[in-house]
């Protein structure tokens, strides 16, 4: 069943955070519905503009209702992941999205809460939420590169400021996450000081977490031994996922794990079945493997066991 995100972030705010996953193909849909199920937990689905040119944006949309129909017990939104306005409004008018999120942190303050405004005005007589971002992050997004020195952490007196000024529904924050597969060469904690500081300027508002792969080093391994070369990288240690959770962070996003699960299903697959050409096989286990994994990370966020719940919370028509 597909609900607003609004109704999933009142449920977990404070208590556990709802994870959220990118999607681009039948495979993770399913791995993802799968999981989400085993954990009973609830979850939103990511799609970016990337993932919509991948195949065709009907095809993701009929992916997912599919999807819902096979799983009916599934209670997850669907979300544009680090739009742009005219993707935003693109999916704002396809009456299939759950909310939106516009990212502007690139531009200026004044531009980013000028663009946001306009997203955020356009979606709320829809009825759809929106994420914005301040502050920016490292790694690799789409087609934009951060390298680490431009990386700045989001100013918790200018998150307050923004969000009075656009209006908008939840905040993505640099608090020391990265995007990619490359994150931090060595361990490193997320910058819970800076999330305690925009909390207690941003009470009961939900925060987003980017860039929250933990990049398991033994998935890493398994790959290189495969003949990957994936250089040496940490991830988010998933430990500080819910003490974030508590914190106010109330959305995790976690995209790069699942890229790592499929090269490592697929590049042991065929290392081991050299005469093998059918993808059905490897597909298979990583569906398996996939939902495996989603259910792992819905324990580590808090959010396993609350479907039912929730559930009871949803006004009868939802
Ligand atoms: O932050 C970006 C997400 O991981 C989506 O990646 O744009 O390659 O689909 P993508
Ligand atoms: P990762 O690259 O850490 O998985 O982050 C994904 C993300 O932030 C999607 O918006
Ligand atoms: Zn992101």
């Amino acid at each position: 069943m597909i609900v607003t995100t609004a109704q999933l972030f009142k449920h977990a705010y404070g208590k556990y955070a709802v994870g959220a996953f990118n999607i681009n193909n039948a495979e993770q849909a399913m791995g993802l519905f799968q999981g989400a199920i085993d954990a009973k937990a609830p979850f939103i689905i990511q799609i970016s503009k990337g993932a919509r040119k991948y195949t065709d944006k009907r095809m993701l949309e009929a992916i997912i209702r599919a999807a819902s129909d096979i799983f009916p017990e599934a209670i997850f939104a669907v979300h544009l992941d680090h739009g742009d306005e005219e993707t935003c409004y693109d999916c704002i008018d396809s009456g299939f999205f759950s909310s939106v999120m516009i990212d502007a942190s690139h531009d200026p303050f004044d531009e980013n809460v000028a663009i946001t405004k306009r997203v955020v005005d356009r979606a709320h007589a829809k009825g759809i939420s929106v994420e914005a971002e301040l502050g920016m992050l490292g790694g690799v997004e789409e087609d934009i590169v951060v390298e680490e020195g431009n990386a700045c952490l989001t100013d918790p007196e200018e998150a307050e400021q923004f969000v009075k000024l656009t209006g908008c529904d939840s905040l993505a924050c640099a608090i020391g996450t990265s995007h990619g597969a490359f994150k931090f060469k060595g361990r490193q904690s997320l910058h819970f000081d800076v999330l305690e500081k925009i909390k207690a300027r941003l009470p009961d508002f939900p925060l987003v977490m980017h860039g929250s792969s933990s990049v398991p080093q033994d998935e890493v391994a398994r790959i290189n031994a495969a003949g990957g070369e994936i250089a040496g990288s940490m991830g988010v240690d998933v430990n500080e996922y819910l003490p974030a959770a508590k914190k106010g962070v109330t959305k995790v996003n976690i995209d790069t794990d699942g890229r790592l699960v499929w090269t490592r299903v697929h590049r042991e697959f065929f290392q081991q079945n050299p005469e093998q050409f059918d993808f059905r096989p490897p597909g298979k286990i990583f569906i398996k493997e996939y939902a495996k994994f989603i259910a792992s990370r819905c324990e580590l966020l808090g959010a396993a066991g609350t479907l039912d719940d929730l559930r009871a919370s949803l006004p009868a028509s939802a």
